[in-house]
């Protein structure tokens, strides 16, 4: 009986760590007791999906962001971590956009969609400026020229894609 108690109460946990927190206490006030609460539907999930790995992405840069202008010392260990994950969370950003993850609570263009072939070279300068400057620090760990401009065209390629496709 006690095993049980708190085999469910993992399960509830779950659950609310799996739904999202504010979605989870909002259903467990409306749902009857002992319901479990409502699960966000597909396409919530995948705005919340996308939303998550942008924020690891500007997590990531961030620090790197801070090292450019200045902000921050050049910590070459520390950038190359941080290069290496900008260039690998890329490759998720590039998956974050389907068809269904369109409408919702989401600063996402619809431009997106309409806008095949600019949205996928906004992707692209993407992956090549962060695969570059991964590259880079690999053999130049040093807050050098080629890093400034490296780490610049990063930058440039965020702000690029968020003036065009994303609501201000
Ligand atoms: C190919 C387009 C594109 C590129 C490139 C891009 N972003 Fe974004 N970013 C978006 C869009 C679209 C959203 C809005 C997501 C949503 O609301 O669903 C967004 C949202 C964000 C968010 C907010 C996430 C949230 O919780 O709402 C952060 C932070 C962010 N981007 C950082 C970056 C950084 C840093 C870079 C560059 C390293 C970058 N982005 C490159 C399109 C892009």
């Amino acid at each position: 009986m006690q095993m049980r108690t708190v085999l469910t109460s993992c399960a509830l946990v779950l659950s609310a760590v799996l739904s999202g927190g504010a979605n989870a206490a909002e259903g467990a006030a409306a749902a009857p007791a002992g319901a479990s609460p409502p699960q966000p539907t597909p396409a919530e999930r995948a705005i919340d999906y996308r939303k998550a790995v942008f924020t690891v992405l500007g997590g990531n840069f961030g620090p790197i962001g801070g090292v450019l202008q200045g902000r921050m010392p050049y910590d070459a260990k520390d950038v190359a971590k941080r290069a290496e994950r900008v260039a690998f969370m890329a490759g998720l950003a590039a998956e974050a956009f389907p068809e269904i993850s369109k409408t919702g609570n989401t600063k996402a263009k619809p431009e997106i969609w309409t806008d095949k072939e600019g949205f996928d070279k906004a992707v692209k300068t993407l992956a090549d400026s962060t695969a570059a400057l991964a590259a880079l620090v690999k053999t130049d760990n040093t807050n050098s020229a080629a890093f400034k401009a490296a780490a610049g065209k990063v930058g440039e390629a965020c702000k690029g894609c968020h003036d065009n496709y994303r609501a201000k």
